[in-house]
């Protein structure tokens, strides 16, 4: 054999050549854009963490979810941030309470032209930030917090959400909010369980997002991110509880797990690109030290190759018109 024995370089020699034997894709259509809505606005609000983010108000969050459809993005996931909160989160399971009039009015004005996903957590809604409520010593109460969310789930079903984004990692929290669907006649809602949910350092720019009111750490119901094997378990006990889609967030530092994850389940597999990842891209580019869009399209094909079928990234709009123009 003549060295060297193989050229793979051949597959790499035009662009028409590399495209044709690409073996991953991006769509805009795997894209979904979260979006954030916060009562009392009366003019969107920059977030100062995530350049090019808004916090919406429920006039603009209706533009903007049609801005989103029109660029062709596969979904949005609406996140709520209310004028008051409590120890119970109230806000979530109001009807009128800031996420559910959001999801009545954007649902009413896209229909069924995209998939409209509702956060299903309280930490956007309670006084002390957790995701749960707490028992008498301050501790997250797995169960108690299972009731709120079910009747969550009722209302978000109730305000035209077509799945809820269950994102509390509370224990037995898919299966709760599945049974409550079916009784009450919903088995048409579909769910997302962040079955592989880590307490990672790369949410901070999010709770700038939400105003979070959290002291403290989510150690107690996140997992840790020393873990692999244990993300195979929660995502078995999530399909078996009844969820129709898995995800693995964050994205970027977890692509091994969500590998793992997408050979593991025979249920569609996502990823969530957080805040952190977001602002990382966007504060090296600002520096001038790295190529803006390249990084962005490389991040959410990097993400997609390891596993996810769709990605939830901030910059879904750009990256699916990106896409679009070639
Ligand atoms: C909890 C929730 C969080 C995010 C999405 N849902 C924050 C947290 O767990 O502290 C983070 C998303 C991001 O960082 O972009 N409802």
């Amino acid at each position: 054999m003549p060295y060297p024995a193989e050229r793979p370089r051949r597959l790499r020699s035009t662009a028409a050549v590399r495209s044709l034997v690409a073996e991953h894709r991006l769509a805009p259509e795997r894209l979904v854009l979260p979006l954030f809505v916060k009562e009392g606005l009366r003019e969107p609000a920059p977030v100062s963490s995530m350049p090019g983010v808004v916090q919406h108000t429920p006039s603009s969050l209706v533009d903007a979810v049609g801005e989103a459809v029109d660029a062709g993005v596969g979904g949005v996931m609406l996140f709520g941030v209310p004028a008051e909160r409590d120890a119970v989160g109230s806000c979530g399971t109001d009807p009128d309470g800031v996420l559910n009039a959001a999801l009545r009015s954007v649902t009413a004005a896209v229909g069924d032209r995209t998939v409209v996903m509702a956060d299903l957590c309280l930490d956007e809604f309670t006084d002390h930030g957790h995701c749960g409520v707490l028992d008498e010593r301050g501790r997250v109460d797995n169960d108690a917090t299972l009731e709120r969310y079910a009747a969550m789930a009722l209302a978000q079903a109730d305000a035209g959400a077509h799945l809820l984004g269950l994102s509390g990692m509370m224990d037995g929290q898919v299966g709760a909010v599945r049974t409550a669907l079916e009784d009450a006649g919903r088995s048409d809602v579909l769910l997302l369980a962040y079955a592989a949910k880590y307490a990672s350092a790369f949410y901070g720019p999010f709770r700038d997002a939400v105003d979070s009111a959290l002291q403290g750490d989510r150690r107690t119901y996140q997992q840790d991110p020393a873990n692999a094997v244990e993300a195979l378990r929660e995502v078995r006990l999530d399909v078996a509880e009844g969820a129709d889609v898995v995800m693995v967030k964050p994205a970027l530092p977890y692509l091994d797990v969500l590998s793992a994850v997408a050979a593991e389940v025979d249920v569609p597999v996502w990823a969530y690109q957080v805040s952190g990842e977001y602002a990382m891209v966007e504060a090296a580019a600002a520096a001038g030290m790295i190529d803006r869009r390249a990084a962005v399209l490389e991040t959410l094909l990097s993400v997609h190759r390891a596993g996810a079928g769709a990605v939830l990234t901030y910059w879904a709009v750009e990256a699916a018109r990106l896409l679009r123009a070639g």
